[in-house]
């Protein structure tokens, strides 16, 4: 890959970059894939490591390590399960920005958190702008809600709200709808929620953009382009040339613990006037998700 960004800090030295849930995360590795190709110092810290929700241990690790950029991919992403653990998804979601915060508060450090299209209530029937009225209808987006204004109190920080994430390394929408399809000869699908599908690879691309930049506010980062969950898997299905029949099903006709917003296509416009990117249509990045990550299993 091209030298992109300048890995040097202001002092010459690479500069360090932390992934936290840079081992597990499907966002988290991407991250660590791009990084390393672009040549930063990276770090990556997780549960695996330690008890990244002890606010005393974290700030340890973080001292020890003394990085210049942190993407925070850790997230309870149970969408439904976070309905009956809410304190969980809470802990998760919203005490462990508030621990970066206190953390990072007085440190030149720039941090990049994630957010999530289901702040929003799905009533709209255009895309999303950065400033749109928030509504979350369930406890991960009331949670996510919580984090993103918990991490916007730091100087040093943005909120990269995404969506409907499929990349490599862990099992996603996108990886279940091909195993499904290699078992069963009909998937009913829901079509009527649309939203904005994204390849974590894009996103990572999208998060270096940011933190090497050091930009600060929200940020939708997400592909162009929308789609139903009906749309996604048909394409996916389509491409990887499975003979499953893919059947359109109303929300109603599959119930979930959680409420999901009808409508959550994120605008990208605000991304692409601020940093001259446009992010590539989502048929485009899940082409070469398959071709990377399906195809060669
Ligand atoms: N996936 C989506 O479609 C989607 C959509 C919109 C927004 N987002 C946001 O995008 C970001 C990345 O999502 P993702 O899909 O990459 O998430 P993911 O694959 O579910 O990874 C979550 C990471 O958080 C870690 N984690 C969860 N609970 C933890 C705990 N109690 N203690 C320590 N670590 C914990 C996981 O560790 P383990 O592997 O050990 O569990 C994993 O490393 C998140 O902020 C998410 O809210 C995702």
């Amino acid at each position: 890959m091209p030298l992109k960004y300048n890995v040097f800090n202001a002092d010459g030295v690479k500069t360090k970059v932390l992934v936290l849930g840079g081992k597990t995360g499907m966002l988290g590795q991407a991250l660590m894939k791009t990084g390393n190709e672009y040549g930063f110092e990276m770090s990556s810290l997780g549960r695996e490591d330690a008890d990244v929700l002890d606010l005393q241990i974290l700030d340890a690790h973080i001292t020890r390590l003394n990085p210049d950029i942190i993407f925070n991919a850790i997230a309870y992403t149970g969408v439904d399960k976070a309905e009956e653990e809410s304190a969980q998804a809470n802990l998760v979601n919203k005490v462990l920005p508030e621990n970066l915060v206190s953390i990072l508060r007085y440190s030149a450090c720039h941090c990049v958190h994630y957010s999530t299209d289901f702040v929003f209530n799905g009533k709209n029937s255009a895309a999303y702008t950065e400033n749109d009225e928030t509504d979350p209808r369930s406890v991960y987006g009331s949670s996510k809600l919580a984090g993103e204004r918990a991490i916007l109190k730091l100087d040093n920080a943005a909120v990269l709200r995404t969506a409907w994430l499929f990349g490599c390394g862990r099992k996603n929408f996108v990886s279940t709808i091909l195993k499904l399809a290699h078992e069963k000869p009909v998937l009913r699908i829901v079509h009527d929620q649309i939203g904005s599908p994204t390849s974590t690879a894009d996103l990572a691309e999208m998060s270096f953009i940011v933190g090497s930049r050091k930009a600060t506010g929200i940020f939708n980062a997400v592909n162009s382009g929308a789609a139903s969950w009906c749309d996604l898997a048909s394409e996916a299905v389509s491409l990887m040339n499975l003979p499953a029949f893919v059947e359109p099903i109303t929300t109603a006709e599959w119930p979930q613990k959680a409420i999901r917003p009808k409508y959550s296509v994120l605008s990208v416009k605000h991304f692409t006037e601020t940093f001259d990117y446009a992010p590539r249509p989502w048929p485009q990045a899940l082409r070469e998700y398959l071709f990377e990550c399906i195809a060669r299993d």
